[in-house]
């Protein structure tokens, strides 16, 4: 071969766990309905800056601190994060990997979450909870794009690697992972039911 890639960047993707994911979401969902009913400074919050949702993201974003549910769900990750930083080959020697936000997004029909990074973190992701049939996927965006200023089009038939845009479907039981600086965003939900997520940052420090 003559041409090999290089720079890759790397989504997870995976089953939480081999069994019990519906009885372990079933609490879940019971739980992020809860909060949501609690939390009045996030449904504030949301009206602003989560149009037609709720996310406890500006008011309670340190669940795993506070319920014994989500504590297992940061325990039931643990596994994960390892696997994902080690195919990263980051060496993480000499500090601590630790969760540092855990929130919860409720998106009703219509709700969005436009392109956006994860601050203050080094991996990111989600664990879908609730994902009715039709709702939307995560869709990522090459990092490199903002770079590509004269850059032909690709060709319609490119393969996946090639594309802008990679958009995965959220899958009631899976964790999906990436490095927080990769820019991403849900379009509207279009069906009639709630999808349900919690997302997460690890800080290495
Ligand atoms: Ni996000």
């Amino acid at each position: 071969m003559s041409t090999r890639a290089w720079f890759p960047t790397l989504i997870y993707n995976a089953p939480l766990q081999k069994t019990g994911a519906a009885r372990f979401n079933a609490e879940l969902v019971e739980e992020c309905r809860q909060l949501r009913d609690f939390d009045e400074a996030g449904r504030k919050w949301s009206a602003k800056n989560y149009p037609g949702g709720y996310t406890s993201y500006a008011s309670m974003n340190a669940l795993h601190r506070f319920s014994s549910t989500f504590e297992t769900l940061e325990r039931k990750l643990a596994k994960h994060i390892k696997a994902y930083a080690k195919e990263l080959a980051m060496d993480l020697r000499g500090r601590e990997v630790s969760m540092s936000d855990c929130w919860v997004n409720i998106m009703p029909p219509t709700a969005a979450h436009s392109l956006h990074i994860h601050p203050n973190s080094f991996i990111s992701g989600t664990y879908y909870v609730q994902t009715p049939k039709g709702c939307p996927g995560i869709k990522f965006e090459d990092p490199r794009l903002s770079k590509f200023m004269a850059a032909p089009p690709r060709l319609a038939n490119a393969g996946e690697q090639h594309r802008a845009h990679i958009t995965y479907p959220a899958e009631a039981g899976n964790v999906i992972l990436f490095e927080s600086w990769l820019r991403h965003e849900v379009a509207a939900n279009r069906v009639d039911d709630e999808r349900i997520s919690i997302s997460f940052n690890y800080q290495w420090s």
